[in-house]
């Protein structure tokens, strides 16, 4: 009898150990990353592929964008915009999202929905897991290759105004900035009042090419009084004000003949019922992502947001700013933005997607020779 509890102790030990294992292996899966350390270059742009070599095979389309404003409103959840009360809430957001020369979505965030990871996801285009969380607090430098140090690589100037965690994870990257910090989460005032009180002398200026802009004081509210508290109707009208200061200097911006303007309103992640963060349920994970730009059609009314991936905004702003896509992006660009291009173009920007993500699969996966091998080209009957 003795022995056999014992075996049966035995077999449950073993089996709590294989269990935990499991968990921590799905819970800290490994990232899909290139095993080259380098990062993109634009001059390792695939070729064109046309029947024959003709000497402009190494085109690239021009950029779509010469300005890009990022307006980041941290905790801004899907239906604050898109939702019933989001005319109430927004009214020239959605303005712009109805009537406008725009394009909206449901950006989903992949949890764990914490401001640090999502920033990496937004500018990497890749997914970091959990054991970014641990390091949230005390955020480095990124190293891995993002479209801020591909934006500064290729000469852009960029400015930042917001939420502290990105001047430690791009230290070096900005021509100017003012990190607000995110300590005293019962502040919900200064914090914001911190960025905006930028905005009237930078939009005057010419000498940037993107601003990036991270409000936190809705996060904050969301942390103190919840999603239907009192506060936050008057914070996302401040937030509209703001989108439509920025929207009207760059309508008047606007020269003839160069090249148009894009203006991004995103989350980092959203906000649960009771005003938190950091899971996976659908209140959380859903951020709106609105582009505008005279790049666009107008629309004729309110449309349902397509759903998009959060990462997908980074290989998007990399084609549209003619940068190489960051080695590491999984995300595909949002062929909506592409619509008034010609049918070339479109089908290169496509091809430059396509090539990077194969590049990332061939790079990440050891036997990805070994099975395209097996695949042998349907060539069409003559
Ligand atoms: C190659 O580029 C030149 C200048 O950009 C253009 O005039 C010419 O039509 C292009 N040729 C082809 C085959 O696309
Ligand atoms: C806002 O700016 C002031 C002056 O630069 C600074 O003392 C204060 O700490 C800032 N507030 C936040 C929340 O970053």
């Amino acid at each position: 009898m003795r022995v056999r509890s014992s075996v049966f102790a035995c077999f449950i030990l073993i089996f709590e150990v294989v269990g935990v294992a499991l968990f921590l292996r799905g819970f800290f899966p490994v990232p899909l990353k290139s095993s080259l350390s380098s990062k993109s270059r634009l001059s390792d742009s695939p070729a064109e592929p046309l029947a024959g070599s003709s000497p402009n095979s190494t085109r690239l389309p021009q950029p779509l964008f010469r300005r890009v404003v990022l307006m980041l409103v941290d905790a801004l959840r899907e239906d604050f915009v898109f939702g019933p009360t989001g005319g109430s809430n927004m009214p020239y957001t959605r303005y712009l999202v109805e009537k406008g020369s725009s394009h909206s979505f449901v950006a989903k965030a992949r949890p764990p929905t914490v401001t640090m990871p999502r920033i990496k996801a937004l500018t990497t285009g890749s997914i970091p897991g959990f054991i970014d969380v641990v390091m949230n607090l005390n955020s480095p430098a990124l190293l891995e290759d993002n479209l801020i140090w591909q934006a500064k690589t290729a000469g852009k100037r960029i400015i930042f105004y917001g939420d502290d965690t990105w001047v430690r994870l791009f230290p070096k990257h900005f021509m100017e900035h003012d990190g607000t910090t995110s300590f005293f989460v019962s502040d919900y005032t200064e914090v914001d009042n911190n960025v905006t009180r930028h905005l009237d002398s930078t939009l005057k200026r010419d000498d940037w090419d993107i601003l990036i802009l991270h409000y936190l004081g809705l996060d904050h509210i969301g942390h103190i009084s919840g999603p239907h508290s009192s506060l936050v109707q008057p914070k996302l009208l401040e937030m509209d004000d703001i989108l439509k200061k920025i929207h009207s200097s760059l309508v008047s911006k606007e020269a003839e003949g160069s090249l148009p303007y894009l203006l991004v309103l995103c989350g980092d992640h959203g906000m649960s019922e009771t005003g938190s963060h950091g899971g996976s349920s659908e209140p959380e994970v859903n951020t709106p992502l609105v582009l505008v730009s005279p790049a666009f059609k107008r629309k004729a009314g309110m449309e349902t947001p397509r759903v998009v991936e959060q990462v997908d905004l980074a290989p998007t702003l990399a084609l549209g700013l003619g940068l190489p896509i960051s080695q590491n992006s999984v995300g595909r660009v949002i062929p909506g933005i592409l619509e008034e291009t010609s049918l070339r173009d479109q089908l290169r920007f496509l091809h430059l997607n396509g090539h990077q993500l194969s590049c990332l699969l061939r790079d990440s996966t050891p036997d990805y020779k070994k099975g395209s091998r097996e695949i042998h080209p349907v060539l069409p009957p003559d």
